[in-house]
């Protein structure tokens, strides 16, 4: 079929391309992972400054839980060379993307390694300096609402259950247990989410919550640190 054609149908260009642009990476991408977006490079910048802050000190292990493509993994690899990385998904299809992410774009030029899990499921005895996650958080009555080339993403990349919190509540219970001392956490977020995620975290025992803006002025990211 010819792009344009591809394009009437509303199949998303990064899709019909295979490739997509974040933090100056050419990543791939298939029809089974969610197309990196803009707002999730403020993500990663928030992590590779606080990797700055406490590299001289070791080099940081850093869980990328909810990893899709691996693009925070990738662009956190490429731009740090003291750090360990695991990308973790419950769905084994991205995964396969996110390998071949780490493999092309990253190599041997940091430890990493991909584990298939339900959240934390296969994450016990694993304890990291910082978990960073963009998890599905989309609520259920947005998702109807959603335009065409995004709901022609994967449904388990954006659906956070009715209320669009539910892998917030899992990563507040479970995210303490797999942090060291002082470890931090950075989550994405939807732009209407940010007192209610920092709330959820506050809850279960975080504390220094700071809620970022993205370039549109809106709030995108939570950052927390365990006590
Ligand atoms: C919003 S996408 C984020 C993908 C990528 N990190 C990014 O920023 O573009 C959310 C990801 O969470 C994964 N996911 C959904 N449910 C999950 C679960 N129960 N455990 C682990 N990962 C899950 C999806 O497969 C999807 O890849």
């Amino acid at each position: 079929m010819e792009i344009a054609e591809k394009r009437r149908q509303h199949i998303p260009l990064d899709y019909i391309l295979g490739f997509s642009n974040f933090y100056g990476l050419n990543v791939k991408v298939d029809k089974n992972v969610l197309i990196p977006k803009m707002e999730t490079e403020l993500l990663v910048e928030s992590v590779l400054k606080h990797i700055d802050a406490i590299k001289s000190v070791k080099c940081a292990k850093v869980l990328d839980l909810c990893t899709g493509s691996g693009c925070i993994a990738a662009a956190i690899a490429s731009n740090c060379n003291e750090v360990d990385l695991i990308l973790s998904d419950t769905d084994g299809l991205a995964l396969n993307v996110a390998r071949q992410n780490m493999t092309n774009l990253i190599g041997d030029k940091c430890n990493w390694s991909i584990v298939e899990s339900d959240m934390f499921d296969n994450l016990k005895g694993l304890s990291f300096d910082i978990i960073v996650s963009n998890p599905p958080y989309v609520s259920d009555s947005e998702l109807n609402e959603l335009s065409v080339e995004v709901k022609a993403q994967p449904l388990i990349a954006l659906s956070g259950g009715i209320d669009g919190l539910k892998f917030y509540r899992n990563i507040a219970e479970n995210a303490k247990y797999f942090l060291q001392k002082n470890g931090s956490i950075f989550l994405e977020i939807g732009y209407t989410q940010g007192q209610a995620v920092s709330q959820i975290l506050e809850e279960q025992g975080f504390c220094n919550c700071v809620i970022k803006k993205d370039f549109s002025n809106l709030d995108r990211v939570v950052s927390a640190t365990v006590r």
